[in-house]
């Protein structure tokens, strides 16, 4: 079996006697997208900054193709490690103009051919002979990519390079960057703090949260079955309803819900998004009839509601115990803050996690 383009095993980084990467392994395969994603500080950029070459690890080792490029004792150095870096302070040369930005780590003959092969696949052909100064942010940034690229790396570290751009273009040129790199069969490993970005970028996501990995796999498995409640959290807004563990159900407000495995007594948190609250009116008091499936509704007043564009946020105070949930619906309906309504959680997205 061909071995993974980069493998990452066991690193451990320490600043100071403190745990900033604690025992990370991850591998990435040609062609493939992996991302780092976590908040601010979790050691996603010192993680790259080791696989780059630029620091080095307490322990743990880093494959490329099969082949040691670093334990504690031996060491490639950076530039021979077959590996193409893109930050978010990326700079191009402002003297040289975009052709000799992208040719700048070439030799050899087809290095004009090479040029103009990438600038195409960027967009960027008729910029050949303007400098930096006369781009825009993405343009410049396009360049950047198409610079990184020249050497044909094997592997490509990407730390936050979208961040310095506005949205819309983001969205563009995460796109297209994408189609790139897939094309030219590179190894990424992505750097963001972004959820949506990793979801959008990702072939796989590895979770990361103070030094350590605590989740990984396909975007889709990671926000429909999150570990735990940080990680359900960390992709997007979330309720949280509290219960208490009897023969393996958990009573609430809502009917009851499964906690197979957990022990009586335990409490535990049932966590839902804030599109899988179902919404009902009030009929003179009364709510929808419950459904197997829906379980039971329970009744809240509108607090707020915000106009979204595409959705709606609406916030409603509970009458079992007057805490608030956040429920997001189609934008058509925007109801008036003190409106009663009847809130149904979709049962097959809740998640059922003991309270830490
Ligand atoms: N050279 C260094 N000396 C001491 N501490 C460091 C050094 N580099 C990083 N750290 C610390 O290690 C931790 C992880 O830093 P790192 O830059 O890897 O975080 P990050 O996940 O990339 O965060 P961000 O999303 O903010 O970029 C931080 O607490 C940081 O202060
Ligand atoms: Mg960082």
């Amino acid at each position: 079996m061909q071995p993974p383009r980069l493998q990452i095993s066991n690193i451990v980084k320490e600043f100071g006697g403190r745990r900033v990467v604690d025992d990370v392994s991850l591998t990435v395969s040609p062609g493939q997208v992996t991302c780092l994603l976590g908040p601010s500080g979790c050691g996603k950029s010192t993680t790259l900054r080791i696989v780059a070459g630029v620091e080095m690890q307490g322990s743990g080792t880093i494959h490329v193709d099969g082949a040691l490029v670093c334990d504690t004792v031996y060491r490639v150095p950076p530039e021979g490690r077959g590996i193409g870096l893109m930050f978010q302070d990326f700079a191009l040369f402002p003297h040289l103009t975009v052709g000799k930005n992208v040719a700048f780590g070439l030799k050899g003959r087809d290095s004009k051919t090479r040029v103009h092969d990438l600038l195409d696949k960027v967009g960027m052909s008729r910029f050949v002979d303007e400098y930096p100064q006369q781009l825009s942010g993405g343009e410049q940034q396009r360049v950047a990519l198409a610079r990184a690229l020249a050497p044909r790396p094997r592997i490509m570290l990407m730390d936050e390079p979208f961040s310095g751009l506005d949205d819309r273009l983001r969205d563009d040129i995460r796109d297209e960057t994408l189609d790139v790199l897939k094309s030219e069969g590179t190894a990424v490993l992505l750097v963001t703090h972004e959820p949506g970005e990793a979801m959008r970028m990702a072939d796989e996501i590895a979770l990361m949260r103070d030094g350590r990995i605590v989740q990984q796999g396909a975007p889709y498995n990671i926000y429909n079955a999150p570990k735990d409640r940080a990680a359900a959290a960390f992709f997007s807004d979330i309720n949280v309803i509290s219960g208490r563990v009897q023969g393996a159900l958990t009573d609430t407000p809502f009917g009851q819900f499964l906690a197979p495995g957990v022990p009586d007594g335990t409490e535990v948190d049932i966590v839902i998004r804030p599109q899988h609250i179902k919404i009902d009116f009030d009929r003179d008091g009364r709510g929808p009839n419950p459904t197997p499936e829906d379980g039971s509704a329970a009744r809240g007043t509108v607090q707020r509601a915000r106009f979204m564009g595409a959705s709606s946020l609406v916030e409603l105070r509970m009458d079992f115990d007057g805490s608030i949930l956040r429920a997001t619906v189609p934008s058509v309906f925007l109801p008036q803050p003190g409106t009663p309504l009847w809130l149904m959680l979709r049962r097959d997205r809740c998640f059922v996690f003991p309270q830490s």
